[in-house]
């Protein structure tokens, strides 16, 4: 029976385990996927516990995407470009670095949006808004990032592509596509974007999925705009990570359905 596993810092209420092992378990594949939670000064003893324990597939996240990188024996171009890992695949004992939450932020807008030629703002500029630019980017949209740190949104736009804003300006903000990458709205009901520019937007997303919809998601959805989620990234981040590992793509609804338990 192979391990699976998620390292982060907190980790213990990652909906990761849920929705991997109700995979697992509809298709009837002998593997777990548990908690493994790893403090940041003993990443590197972490991976290697990886390597003596072979273990076959990580989950990646908080604190830990970037500075995973130097430690792992090859790093997929696009992980690379991006600069974050969020899954690893162990490959005949050899780690491998991928990432798949740029395809996750890409199929949760799909759905609901043609992205291509769109124009595209984004609130925050993290970690999380790393893959969110990049999607955006690769899939055809003009891109400009606002930040309450400037030079964060600069400096990600250097890298990755669009243009940076002063966080002052965000009232000012127009397109067709408003990503919120940041923190606020976690657990509290605030949202960083102000009102009164919603309803100009076709589509807006929040990448916090607790609550699961957000006040910003609340106000999108008042002022008339399609709203997605912070679980459907999540899930098709998950779908395309059991993809590497198993060369099999789950359906959205199980997983999501997996998510949603662990959140009530
Ligand atoms: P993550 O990996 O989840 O993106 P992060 O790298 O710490 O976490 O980034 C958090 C993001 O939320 C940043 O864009 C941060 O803005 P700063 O770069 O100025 O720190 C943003 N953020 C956090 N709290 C905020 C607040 N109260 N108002 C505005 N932005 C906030």
């Amino acid at each position: 029976m192979d391990t699976y596993g998620i390292i982060g810092w907190p980790v213990s209420h990652s909906l990761s385990p849920a929705m991997h092992n109700a995979v697992l378990k509809s298709l009837g594949i002998k593997a777990v996927y548990g908690l493994l939670p790893l403090a940041p000064q003993n990443l590197s003893e972490g991976i290697k516990g990886i390597r003596a324990l072979n273990i076959k597939g990580v989950s990646v996240t908080v604190p830990h995407k970037e500075a995973v990188i130097p430690l792992l024996d090859d790093i997929d171009p696009v992980a690379s470009k991006i600069g974050a890992v969020n899954t690893i695949v162990n490959k005949d004992s050899l780690l491998l670095g991928f990432n798949t939450d740029w395809i996750g932020v890409k199929k949760a807008l799909k759905e609901k949006i043609d992205i291509s030629g769109k124009k595209a703002v984004v609130v925050g500029a993290g970690g999380a808004a790393k893959a969110v630019v990049y999607a955006l980017i690769r899939e055809g949209a003009s891109v400009v990032i606002y930040n309450r740190t400037f030079e964060k949104a600069q400096k990600l736009a250097q890298t990755l592509g669009g243009v940076a804003f002063p966080w002052e300006e965000l009232k000012n903000a127009s397109g067709d596509i408003l990503i919120q990458t940041t923190s606020v709205g976690l657990k509290e009901d605030k949202s960083p974007v102000p009102e009164e520019i919603l309803s100009q937007f076709e589509v807006v997303m929040d990448i916090v999925y607790q609550p699961l919809k957000t006040r910003l998601l609340k106000e999108a959805e008042k002022a008339g705009c399609k709203i997605i989620d912070g679980l459907s990234m999540l899930v098709y981040q998950g779908i395309e990570q059991f993809y590497l590992w198993f060369g099999t793509r789950p359906q959205a609804s199980l997983m999501r359905e997996a998510a949603e338990k662990e959140l009530l």
